[in-house]
């Protein structure tokens, strides 16, 4: 198991958000968010047209994952109301590679600091208490809202690669952020 404390995680509160793990009672609330355009096409997982049954399908997947370790998959909700806005994770895999962060909020939530919120949060949860010493991060170029949450969030660019973009098909171009330690950032 890479990161025993992904899977006995259970919340994290911000000011306004809690972060706990997605289940399967979610899907409902998931499907209309990641069934934007706008959303999936900004992300390196969510397919676009939306497939019935696939937040049920993710879910299941994602809390197998975090069972071994691998994995958090987060539902990011609001304290006020404690309606689901969005989601938030870290995911790896058995080869060993940085925990990758991946958020979305639903369009309606976009704009008010909680992707920030959330981001920092729970890398700075990482960070120091689970057990990750780097984070990263990659964001598709026309994508300037998300490279400003990363760096409010303390991450720095790292460079460039290609990653798949289901939404809108093939592999594109990508930004790479990474996020150390404090202390063990590169100057
Ligand atoms: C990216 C996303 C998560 C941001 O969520 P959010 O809660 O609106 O983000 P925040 O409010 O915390 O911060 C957004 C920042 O980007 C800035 N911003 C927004 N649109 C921008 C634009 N077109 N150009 C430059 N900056 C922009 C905001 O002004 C804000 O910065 P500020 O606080 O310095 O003013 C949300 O837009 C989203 O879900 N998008 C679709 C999915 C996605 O892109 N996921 C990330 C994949 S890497």
């Amino acid at each position: 198991m890479l990161f025993p404390a992904f899977a006995t995680f259970t919340f994290l509160d911000t000011e306004r958000l809690r972060l706990r793990p997605v289940a399967p009672a979610d899907a409902p609330a998931i499907t209309p968010l990641v069934s934007d355009w706008e959303v999936a096409r900004q992300t390196g997982r969510i397919p676009h047209p939306y497939p019935e049954g696939g937040a049920e399908k993710w879910i299941a997947g994602v809390r197998t994952c975090q069972a071994y370790g691998l994995a958090l998959a987060l539902a990011i909700e609001r304290k006020e109301d404690g309606r689901l806005i969005g989601c938030i994770t870290l995911e790896t895999d058995p080869s060993g590679k940085p925990p990758a962060l991946g958020y979305w909020l639903g369009r309606e939530w976009w704009g008010r600091g909680y992707a920030t919120e959330a981001a920092a949060a729970l890398a700075d949860l990482a960070l120091s208490a689970l057990g990750v010493e780097r984070i990263e991060a990659l964001v598709f170029p026309g994508n300037p809202a998300s490279v400003r949450v990363l760096e409010k969030a303390g991450f720095r660019r790292a460079g460039r690669g290609t990653h798949p973009a289901p939404a809108r098909g093939g592999e594109k171009e990508v930004l790479l952020f990474e996020l150390r330690r404090p202390g063990e950032n590169p100057p």
